[in-house]
């Protein structure tokens, strides 16, 4: 049995001496490969509460990536793609999902018509045969002429499997999401930080990318320190106004918009009309306002968090990062507590 395994709580970043004068001197840059180069690190997750139309614009247009989800006809996809190149500038990065069944080919060779630039295979267990099927199908219809990311996967034997079926990026970290009950359901899973840690031990050139349970600037650059060339948010950009879904509103309340897990019950009964493992759950969440104010909240923490391990790239984070553990005392301090004063 292993014993040790960490989760982001369980360690800070040492500070460090640094000569960074202003924080713009620190870059976010960060790529999936050639011409897929974004100046920041993070790619919104493909799921029905979080990445449409408006959302792959508003993603593309602050430096990052959206990754339009796969629960629709294979028409309504194209369409939602559709409406964002149109509306962006002509080589505009988009991702799009798509799943494992008969069909995923077909939809792709759609997809990249249209304009999609990264291919994700999004399936809640990627160590697996019909994700080694789908992988090869695709690399042998494409070559290399394609970005395939997929995913998840938790540890470093399947990173590097995916990795030689042929996959480009691979998402990292199961049941960790915010939304999740898989560990509950199945009993299975991985801390997040533990399988980022683990898999960027990986001697493949595969990106990694960190998925699952990041809940603020903070964890980001953990993730990044421990390896990450880029996160993936879900309930961070859950509630802004460029997720799909409409506001829920009651009198004297805040606004909320609905945040559920793809594998939620709600969700299945949406997607496929039936409900098999229930492993993720149905929330409302604080209307947030527009995405690009979070992402520049975001972007302004994590160059923060870079200048305090002196360094002024993510590659430079990951060669100086110097992480501590922390005792459950050390947790309590780390967040703020002036009520308990
Ligand atoms: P956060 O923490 O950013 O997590 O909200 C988003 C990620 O959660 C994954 N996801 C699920 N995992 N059951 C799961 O176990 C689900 O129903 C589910 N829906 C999404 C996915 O990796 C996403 O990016």
């Amino acid at each position: 049995m292993r014993t040790n395994s960490l989760s982001f709580d369980d360690v800070l970043l040492m500070p460090q001496y640094s000569d960074i004068e202003s924080r713009s001197e620190v870059s976010l840059g960060s790529s999936l490969g050639v011409e897929l180069d974004f100046t920041l690190p993070i790619i919104s997750a493909p799921m029905d509460t979080v990445t449409e139309t408006s959302m792959l614009a508003a993603m593309a247009h602050n430096g990052g990536l959206g990754i339009l989800h796969r629960y629709m006809s294979a028409h309504k996809q194209e369409e939602l793609l559709n409406d964002a190149v149109r509306r962006c500038k002509p080589g505009t990065p988009f991702g799009v999902a798509v799943g494992t069944d008969s069909t995923a080919a077909l939809r792709v060779e759609e997809l990249l018509n249209l304009g999609a630039s990264v291919v994700c295979i999004d399936v809640a267990h990627a160590h697996h045969l019909l994700v080694k099927r789908t992988l090869q199908e695709l690399r042998s219809e494409y070559g290399d002429d394609i970005h395939i990311m997929a995913g998840n996967v938790a540890t470093l034997e399947a990173f590097n499997t995916l990795s030689d079926w042929g996959a480009d990026s691979i998402k990292v970290g199961i049941g960790g999401g915010s939304i999740c009950s898989t560990r509950i359901q199945t009993g299975h899973g991985m801390p997040t930080f533990q399988s980022v840690l683990d898999c960027a031990q990986s001697d493949r050139p595969t990106k990694l990318i960190a998925d699952g349970g990041i809940r603020n600037s903070g964890d980001i650059v953990k993730a990044l320190a421990a390896g990450a060339d880029f996160v993936m948010l879900g309930s961070l950009l859950a509630g802004t106004d460029e997720t799909p879904g409409g506001f829920i509103t009651a009198t004297g309340q805040h606004p909320r918009k609905i945040y559920r897990g793809m594998a939620s019950k709600t969700a299945q009964m949406d997607w496929r009309k039936h409900v098999s493992s229930i492993e993720g759950v149905s929330h409302t969440v604080r209307c947030k306002g527009p995405v690009e104010e979070v992402l520049h909240e975001l972007a302004v923490g994590i160059r923060s968090g870079l200048s305090y391990s002196g360094a002024r790239s993510i590659p430079e984070l990951q060669a100086k990062a110097k992480f501590i553990m922390q005792t459950s005392a050390s947790i309590i301090e780390s967040s703020t507590h002036i009520k308990r004063i």
